[in-house]
């Protein structure tokens, strides 16, 4: 009945979601300020129009949180559906096939901005409400809270958690903003790393100088940004900073064992990338590695000249921004201040050194033996009619450690995307298979953690 439903009404369902995906809702970007407004207030009345009641948007000191519930029994469970309606800025626009906010269906997949990371996948929860609604099929009570900062470190969501504990009051958090390895093999995730971001600039000269009268003469910062970088990891692939893995909680060997029986093809991996070798820390697979162990990246360089041809300069400064990809039990302050300091260290006197600090947030981990997650595992057993396998993803979401500590409240991450939907990049896709069957399974999670 719900697969049908589901079907029948798959042109409206993606109709309303290339709506939303039509407005460049990018968090990071004061220019379209009033754009990630409209897609709240887009998430708002398809809320209403479900059932939800006391749907509100929720001022914050940035962007707003759409709120939404629908409490059917005091007795029955809750779930707090947390998901966002913000997206990365959809920058190199010459690499899109197709326009990044003008959704385009190519070979089963809708590409757009967001259409995976994460209003597709948000999405689905309104629609799996709906279907609820209308079939008289709800078994728990439903809350929404859909943020517009994610992608800039939902700093505003942390202070209106702690803030609203009471209305947030729930059993579990459902959030469907990771991937699962494939539709043949569905999984749910049970980790994400945590991260520390930062930014630094090397100063020398007062002046960009001629790079024939005074090379060779003066420290060139991108020289000696270049160098310091380099020093930062080992021939081991390790991070060098003093201290880096002090807390880092090693796997056992049967955790390690289990997580790599997941099936993982590394020509696949390879041929997709278009890379010919892998890379990365010594003694580990390439699962453990995004998944279990922590990272250092640069992940923009720029000082100098970079304009058509060439011109000779020694700049007067570089810049990099470097995230680290954190663990447990690694806690980002401490790593943020750790980082500071060995770089401020390593500096040569010939330059100074600016550091500074991005978000951050913590690593988590999810159980797997809990009601809510036997419920995720009971619904795909239902709907794909095979076991889901847990997973440990290498993205963030830092308000799952947040939600733990102020609401007490675990997490389960039901994600339907997957690792090469290009989360981030250009020509950003979501399987229309994934989105509907998204559907169906988030129907049948609340069935089983409605029984629970
Ligand atoms: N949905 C992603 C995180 C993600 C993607 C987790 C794929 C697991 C698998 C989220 O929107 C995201 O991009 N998070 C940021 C962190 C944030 C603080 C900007 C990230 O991981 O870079
Ligand atoms: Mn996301
Ligand atoms: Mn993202």
């Amino acid at each position: 009945m719900i697969h049908q439903y589901i079907e029948s009404n798959q042109d409206r369902f993606l109709k309303e979601l290339f709506e939303l995906l039509r407005i460049p809702s990018v968090s990071a970007d004061s220019r379209h300020k009033g754009d990630v407004r409209k897609a709240a207030e887009f998430v708002m009345q398809k809320l209403k129009e479900a059932g939800a009641d006391n749907v509100a948007l929720m001022e914050t000191k940035g962007h707003p949180i759409v709120y939404g519930e629908k409490m059917i029994d005091p007795r029955k469970p809750t779930v707090l559906v947390y998901g966002h309606y913000d997206v990365q800025p959809p920058d190199p626009l010459d690499l899109w096939n197709s326009p990044p906010f003008e959704p385009t269906v190519r070979d089963g997949k809708i590409y757009a901005r967001g259409a995976c990371d994460d209003k597709g996948q948000m999405y689905m929860h309104i629609k799996a409400f709906e279907i609820m609604m209308k079939h008289s099929l709800m078994s728990c009570n439903v809350k929404f809270m859909i943020e517009g900062e994610e992608e800039v470190g939902s700093d505003n969501l942390g202070t209106f958690v702690k803030e609203n504990k009471s209305k947030l009051k729930a059993d579990v958090i459902l959030i469907s903003d990771t991937s699962l390895i494939s539709l043949d093999q569905p999984s749910i995730t049970a980790g994400l790393r945590g991260l520390s971001y930062m930014e630094v600039e090397v100063t020398g000269p007062n002046r960009d100088l001629h790079s024939g009268v005074y090379g060779g003469a003066v420290a060139n910062p991108a020289n000696v940004l270049s160098k310091m970088i380099a020093s930062m990891h080992d021939d081991q692939g390790r991070v060098a900073i003093p201290g880096f893995y002090d807390k880092v909680a090693e796997l056992s060997s049967a955790e390690r064992k289990t997580l790599n029986e997941a099936p993982f093809d590394l020509n696949e991996y390879k041929k997709e990338l278009g890379i010919d070798e892998i890379s990365g820390e010594k003694g580990y697979t390439t699962l453990e590695r995004t998944g279990t162990r922590p990272t250092l990246d640069v992940n923009g360089i720029w000082g100098g000249y970079i304009g058509e041809g060439a011109k000779t300069v020694l700049p007067a400064n570089a810049h990099a921004k470097i995230s680290m990809r954190l663990v447990p039990n690694q806690n980002p302050q401490e790593i943020t201040e750790l980082f500071t300091k060995h770089f401020l260290s390593i500096a040569p006197k010939s330059v100074k050194v600016k550091v500074i600090a991005h978000h951050g947030g913590e690593p988590a981990v999810t159980p797997t033996d809990s009601k809510a997650f036997k419920a995720a595992i009971q619904a795909f057993r239902e709907v794909w009619g095979k076991s889901p396998i847990p997973t440990r993803d290498g993205g963030s979401i830092p308000i799952v450690a947040l939600f733990k500590k102020e609401l007490g409240l675990d997490t389960v991450l039901m994600g339907f995307g997957l690792d090469t939907d290009a989360l981030h990049s250009p020509n950003e896709h979501y399987g229309i298979k994934n989105f509907l069957i998204g559907i169906e399974t988030i129907v049948a999670f609340h069935k089983h953690f409605g029984k629970s």
